[in-house]
């Protein structure tokens, strides 16, 4: 059994679910069974499908016996952060990182590798004491930080990148390329830059696929 996988982003919508769904597609088709969880999801009652029951479908490819409780377990309306959302529906429980801690070790026994999916970016706020980076943190998952590829994507990795060095957080950086002119044109420059002097590298996700999956995999 490996470790699990965190998959956080440096903001929201920069491709959490999508690098999720391809990373578990890639272990299954290597043969690792890989499962997918969303622990707390916001923003449910939207008209589109919402994160977990994407993954959700994806999982059942795998085990058809799962349910959406299996693998997501507090789900808010109000598609803001869970502090927030949470205040609109004060009836439910408070997050608990030892209630998803279980949730997700029983998740675990059904496969040989989970990915977990964050909400938004790194620092997004649970409640008054801990944010979402204090979930992974807990849970002693590697970490992955998707990263967009669109302008503005340099400030908003390297306000990542500070806060995980200063706070001594082992992370993989993958940028969901999106745009891929725009991305050699506004920023692969510096990217090269900043990969000269970084221990673990930044990668591109669709062109390092197999590095990725790899570094994923060390202990
Ligand atoms: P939240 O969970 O809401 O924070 O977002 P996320 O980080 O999971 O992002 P998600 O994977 O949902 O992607 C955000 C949007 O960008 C979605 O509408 C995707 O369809 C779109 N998107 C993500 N990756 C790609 C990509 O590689 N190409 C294109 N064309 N669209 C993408
Ligand atoms: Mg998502």
């Amino acid at each position: 059994m490996y470790r699990p996988i965190f998959i956080s982003a440096t903001n929201t919508d920069m491709g959490k679910t999508t690098v999720a769904l391809q990373l578990a597609q890639l272990y299954n088709d290597k043969g690792i069974k890989t499962l997918l969880a969303k622990p707390i999801e916001t923003g449910i009652n939207t008209q589109e499908q919402g994160d977990a029951q994407v993954l959700l479908e994806a999982n059942q490819h795998i085990d058809p016996d799962l349910s959406l409780e299996d693998i997501s377990f507090y789900r808010f309306v109000l598609a803001a952060s869970p502090f927030v959302a949470a205040r609109f529906e004060p009836h439910l429980p408070p997050i608990d990182f030892k209630h998803i801690e279980k949730k997700l070790k029983a998740l675990q026994e059904k496969c040989d590798l989970l990915i977990i999916e964050g909400v938004g970016g790194l620092l997004v706020p649970l409640d008054e004491k801990v944010r979402i980076v204090d979930l992974a943190l807990y849970l002693k998952t590697k970490l992955l930080l998707v990263s967009g590829s669109k302008l503005g994507m340099l400030n908003d990795l390297l306000l990542n990148l500070h806060y995980l060095s200063s706070n001594k957080i082992p992370c993989q950086i993958a940028i969901n390329m999106q745009d891929n002119r725009n991305y050699y044109q506004t920023s692969k420059p510096y990217v090269d830059y900043l990969n000269s002097s970084l221990k673990d590298p930044i990668l591109v996700f669709q062109e390092q696929q197999d590095l990725l999956l790899n570094r994923l995999l060390e202990s």
